[in-house]
């Protein structure tokens, strides 16, 4: 069985401090949990706190980006192996908001995820179709693409650790959540898409989680779909109530 991950992308939010107080209060209310795993994704200014605040509870560490070089003349990019160095396990690779807004593409992702999984990292890689794709129809074409291109030249083997996140761009911030039977037919998309890439072996132990507006509310009934095998959460991660309720769905 794929054990869910639950994980938290606080986008460009909290101080170092902030991230002390939230572990704090985070942490006690979710000892013990050993159901799922727990991923907090913090800006990298707060990595060093996140990591002394988790460290021993179980909960892991992770990060919004990354570069493809191991270091050079990349003014303003944080490399691999600087991650690995600090203890960070998890990486978000190729969100939309990464997409839209800094012009991330499919080939980047692609580098991104070679590098994460060459120095060992777990990436989650984000693929989404944005509204007028699903208007028009072209959902499940938008997703096969994402992902052909994404898995690009990476054997099996070294895609052992991936994950990948189903975030429709609409339902990201807005409120709007996907239907669970909407997610769950988009994730059978990209698994499918998966085992033509990776073989079928692969793709039924492949975790694909959905993120979009995921909420206390809403948590239980997308992860009672066998398809959905966690949540990345952006705003309701924020909080550390909010984000255990979803934990513990
Ligand atoms: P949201 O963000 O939960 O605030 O919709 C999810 C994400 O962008 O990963």
């Amino acid at each position: 069985m794929r054990k869910k991950l639950l994980a938290a992308n606080w986008k460009m939010h909290k101080t170092p401090e902030e991230t002390l107080a939230f572990f704090r209060e985070f942490l006690p209310l979710v000892a013990g949990h050993s159901r799922d795993e727990i991923v907090v994704c913090p800006p990298y200014t707060d990595v060093h706190a996140a990591i002394q605040s988790a460290e021993g509870s179980g909960v892991a560490i992770g990060v919004q980006n990354v570069h493809w070089k191991a270091d050079g003349a990349y003014t303003g990019e944080i490399s691999a192996p600087m991650l690995v160095s600090l203890g960070v396990t998890h990486v978000i690779v190729g969100h939309s908001e990464r997409r839209q807004y800094f012009g991330e593409t499919d080939d980047t992702v692609n580098l991104r995820l070679k590098t994460a999984l060459e120095a060992g990292l777990t990436p989650i890689c984000c693929v989404g179709e944005v509204l007028e794709e699903r208007e028009a129809g072209l959902c499940d074409d938008v997703l096969r693409r994402q992902c052909v291109r994404a898995f690009h030249a990476i054997s099996a083997k070294k895609a052992a650790k991936l994950v990948v996140a189903y975030e429709p761009v609409w339902a990201i911030g807005t409120g709007k959540t996907a239907t669970p039977e909407v997610a769950a037919e988009a994730h059978a998309v990209i698994r499918s898409e998966a085992a033509e890439v990776f073989g079928p072996e692969f793709a039924v132990n492949l975790r694909i989680l959905y993120g979009g507006s995921v909420k206390p509310d809403n948590a239980s009934s997308l992860m009672a779909q066998p398809e959905i095998d966690g949540a990345l959460v952006g705003g309701a991660s924020l909080d550390p109530k909010s984000f255990t309720a979803i934990v513990k769905y």
